[in-house]
């Protein structure tokens, strides 16, 4: 069987290869592929003009689960694939998702996306990036599947956790420092998931429908400024479809905007069983296949990885003449510069691994990222406090394992119990749970070998939590959502915009209990808190990995002064939002593929007003504002002032606000610059984010904040004449602490 096998393959590669053998060139001392100092252009022209059409179609799919061939008679190495993008991914067999058991590989937690673009510190990206990096290539991986950057569309969205928020020039900001750090270390970073994969229902039926300018102006930005300026070297399609193509191998998105106007020299990796046609794998824009699933693998072929769409259907296309060689060649192309970037990059990185630096970075960047949301009273920080009950099942609940594929493996994970014990050594910190959530914690054959049971009924778990609060000087309330299904996790969205396990009714028992209660809730998206006024002060935090208890210790000990700002709005019923209609979400049935797969078809007629955009148009209040949070110090805002009044095309305009620490800690606050355009011909949103900066400021301290505006802050997106454009007039720069509490407002004019 075998050996007939193998004949039929070697016919098969004499009939594909004809004309393709390299030559026997023996004078040549160093190819140049090998030689290091040639460039990457003239390495990879010369490795493809070596290569026979096997081998560059077997580089085109996966060979196992996270890994492709390289090419191994020439000596270039596979490409090793890595989740992402909170750390790096445990080890899973060959084929199958199930662990490889090694011992080696409990990597360092970094926070959520969503705390880093909380932190709205660009800086704090690139550390992130360089720190995960350095993991990825210890490890020895060459792609890292991630960053996210997603528009949060929705709170019901159950991978926002893992997304950069509602604004596209925050995440677009936040993305290209993290691309870069990364990369820095011959890793690549794959930007996911491109593109419109906003929501985890339906996401691989889900075909959207929307118009030019809001794909344009919402939900390419971070993409394009990743590949642009970021220089990233790989991105991921996305499951959905787009013009009833699916992303990974979509026309309008990969040849035309990806390659074609944006002119991104990378590669185009499918999401993990997102290629459903040879013909398209082949013409419209991918370049690598992985994590199809085939009949193969339940038949029992040899290699079920030679059913894959572009694996042996497309040798049969090329060798009968259905498909020619030019797209593989262009395939080939990409995934040997991604090679020679990466793991035949001449310089030779080795990385670190669960270094003290990358959990001092994911301290800090998880401290960074929590947002005080309010403080009566400044209860917070907490001082003085001799008992401290701290309550609910978030406080000793381990979140790196789950959500599905950001689980992790971390080598530790501090609570938030363990990091208020060590941050009050002088007080008694005592626990009640208060409710029980999911007390389950496994993902993948990775556990979290936490006993969570508890078998006392959920008003007994309310009971003991209010008797505890009763004798504290301070209640400490840790819930929220967690990476189970249904909660902040992949596959499947939340089923309510409320907080799940009655945690409404254990914060009120709380709150009437004792007046001293603060409210942490752990979760990477908004919810809802009717409790609000009953409770002085509330805190969002994240999943922030390793360092999740310390940093949480952090803010609420006043160790460090809170500076997060919401990266996303938080409404105060979810019917306060844009999506309004079953069309826009979850979508509506719309026939079947030609493989008889339902497809829902859903439009998103809400157009560019997403998070701040539609609040501020519809002028309905939210519960807190998108660019919200609080410090525990307070900022005064001088006059905003530009630098000219009147301003040509090309030039740039800088805005400048003195802000002044008028309390008495230390603190950093995040002036945000949003420009409006009262005299637009076109509908345009009544303002959005265009500049912000992180400014660290002593007690009484003075600094001015500015930022440069050029003709990019000012446009919008003509989609007849399909360009950018900026029309002369009147606009005005709108300066503030959030996007609600703006400060100052200057205005000029663009001849
Ligand atoms: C996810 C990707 C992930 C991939 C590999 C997919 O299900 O959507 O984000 O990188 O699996 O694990």
């Amino acid at each position: 069987m075998k050996l007939v096998r193998l004949f039929g393959a070697a016919v098969l590669l004499a009939a594909v290869a004809c004309g393709q053998r390299p030559s026997q060139n023996t004078s040549e001392a160093v190819p140049a592929y090998l030689d290091p100092s040639k460039t990457v252009e003239e390495r990879v022209e010369d490795a493809l003009a070596r290569m026979t059409t096997r081998e560059k179609v077997a580089m085109t799919h996966a060979q196992s689960k996270f890994s492709s061939p390289g090419v191994p008679r020439l000596g270039i190495p596979e490409v090793w694939c890595t989740d992402g993008p909170h750390g790096i991914r445990t080890e899973v067999l060959w084929d199958e998702w199930e662990q490889a058991g090694w011992t080696s590989d409990s990597c360092t937690a970094f926070p959520a996306l969503t705390a880093l673009a909380a932190s709205w510190d660009p800086s704090l990206a690139e550390l992130y990036g360089i720190s995960i990096g350095e993991e990825a290539r210890y490890r020895k991986k060459d792609v890292l599947l991630g960053p996210g950057v997603n528009i949060y569309r929705s709170p019901l969205n159950g991978r926002n956790f893992e997304y950069m928020g509602e604004d596209p020039f925050l995440s677009s900001r936040m993305v290209v420092p993290y691309v870069q750090g990364v990369q820095r270390n011959n890793v690549a970073a794959c930007v996911k998931h491109y593109a419109l994969n906003n929501q985890e229902t339906n996401r691989f039926t889900t075909d959207v429908a929307i118009d030019d300018r809001s794909l344009y102006e919402i939900y390419l930005p971070a993409f394009k400024a990743a590949v642009q300026e970021g220089g990233a070297w790989a991105i991921m399609g996305s499951y959905n479809l787009y013009k009833g193509q699916w992303n990974c191998h979509n026309q309008y998105l990969l040849n035309d905007i990806l390659k074609g106007e944006w002119g991104f020299d990378g590669v185009v990796i499918s999401d993990w069983g997102g290629v459903h046609d040879t013909d398209q794998a082949i013409t419209n824009g991918l370049d690598m296949e992985f994590g199809s699933w085939t009949d193969g693998l339940t038949m029992g072929k040899t290699n079920a990885y030679d059913s894959y769409f572009l694996a042996d259907p497309y040798l049969e296309r090329i060798a009968d003449g259905r498909a020619g060689t030019e797209e593989l060649d262009a395939k080939a192309r990409r995934i040997l510069r991604l090679i020679f970037r990466t793991s035949m990059n001449p310089e030779h990185k080795t990385g670190k691994f669960t270094s003290p630096e990358h959990y001092a970075a994911a301290r800090k960047i998880g401290a960074e990222g929590i947002v005080l949301l309010k403080n009566d009273g400044g209860l917070l920080p907490v001082k003085g406090a001799k008992r401290i009950l701290v309550t609910g099942e978030n406080a000793v609940k381990m979140m790196t394992v789950g959500g599905g594929s950001s689980s992790l493996k971390a080598q530790h994970e501090i609570s938030p119990l363990d990091g208020i014990r060590e941050a009050f050594p002088d007080a008694e910190v005592i626990y009640e749970r208060g409710y029980i959530g999911d007390a389950s914690g496994a993902y993948n054959g990775v556990t979290t070998g936490q006993d969570l049971s508890d078998s006392r009924s959920y008003e007994q778990l309310i009971a003991d939590a209010v008797a505890a609060a009763r004798t504290a000087d301070i209640v400490i309330y840790i819930g929220g959502l967690n990476k189970s299904p249904h909660q902040d996790a992949e596959s499947n969205d939340r089923l309510e915009y409320g907080l799940p396990y009655g945690q409404d009714a254990v914060i009120e028992a709380l709150a009437a209990a004792n007046p001293k209660l603060v409210v942490v809730n752990i979760s990477g998206n908004a919810v809802a808190m009717p409790w609000i006024d009953r409770v002085p002060a509330v805190v969002q935090d994240w999943y922030l990995g390793s360092e999740a208890g310390h940093s949480l210790a952090d803010v609420l000990s006043g160790a460090v002064n809170p500076s997060g700002k919401l990266p996303f709005t938080f409404p105060v019923a979810l019917g306060d939002g844009p999506l309004r209609s079953e069309v826009q979400y979850p979508g509506v049935p719309a026939g079947k593929t030609m493989a008889g797969m339902p497809i829902m078809h859903e439009e998103y007629s809400e157009g560019l007003y997403v998070g701040y955009r539609w609040f501020d148009s519809q002028k309905i209040a939210p519960l807190f504002p998108f660019g919200h949070g609080l410090s525990y110090t307070t900022f005064a805002y001088g006059e905003p002032k530009v630098s000219k009044t009147s301003v040509t095309a090309s030039g740039t305009v800088t805005v400048s606000v003195p802000v002044t620490n008028s309390g008495s800690v230390a603190g950093a606050e995040v002036v945000q610059f949003y420009v409006s355009d009262p005299e637009a011909s076109v509908d345009r949103p009544v303002k959005e984010l265009k500049g912000f900066s992180k400014v660290w400021l002593e007690p009484g301290e003075t600094k001015t904040v500015s930022v440069e505006l050029d003709r990019s802050a000012l446009s919008f997106f003509d989609a007849a004449k399909h360009e950018w454009v900026a029309e002369p007039g009147r606009f005005d720069v709108l300066v503030g602490s959030s996007s609600s509490d703006i400060r100052g407002t200057v205005s000029f004019d663009l001849k």
